[in-house]
């Protein structure tokens, strides 16, 4: 695989962060492993600058959010909030989603991300509710964790 064919199948498992698969492709061998190419990209991740870092969870839309709504969604998240059920929210599960996600944002700065595949609606607003609680670096470090399993996630669905 060349380097553009690399960047065109990895390009998405980090949310509109193409970055992280132009790194990791400097490092990987032709025929790497699903394996060592989750891994690579999970340490250029964790090696990049805390400013690239707050920038790659900024690059998350919010769960349930206006994007979502508008049907502006990356196909990866639309799937991923779907499997989750957030397409079928009630009035009343939208509002307090929109409730939580401002919460959020105001408190940290950056979007509630959790990685949301097949977890039910009411886990997901329980998550929220907890996480709203914790300090920013708290947050910061569960953000970029949760990113991790939402790109490992990602490439064994395209695996
Ligand atoms: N978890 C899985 N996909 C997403 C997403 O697109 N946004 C957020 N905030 N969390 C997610």
């Amino acid at each position: 695989m060349n380097d553009s064919d690399f960047i065109e199948r990895y390009g998405g498992i980090y949310e509109h962060s193409p970055w992280v698969a132009e790194r990791a492709r400097r490092w990987l061998e032709d025929d790497a492993s699903l394996e060592s190419i989750a891994t690579c990209m999970a340490d250029c991740v964790d090696n990049a600058s805390p400013e690239q870092q707050l920038a790659l969870i900024r690059a998350h839309p919010d769960l349930a959010g206006r994007a979502q709504i508008a049907g502006e969604l990356t196909p990866a998240s639309t799937s991923e909030q779907a499997s989750a059920g957030l397409d079928r929210c009630s009035e009343a599960e939208y509002t307090r989603f929109q409730d939580l996600n401002e919460r959020y944002t105001t408190k940290f700065g950056f979007p509630f991300v959790m990685a949301v595949r097949d977890r039910s609606r009411v886990e997901i607003l329980d998550a929220f509710e907890q996480r709203l609680d914790n300090d920013y670096e708290t947050e910061f470090e569960t953000a970029l964790v949760e990113i991790h399993r939402i790109a490992r996630l990602r490439l064994e669905m395209l695996a």
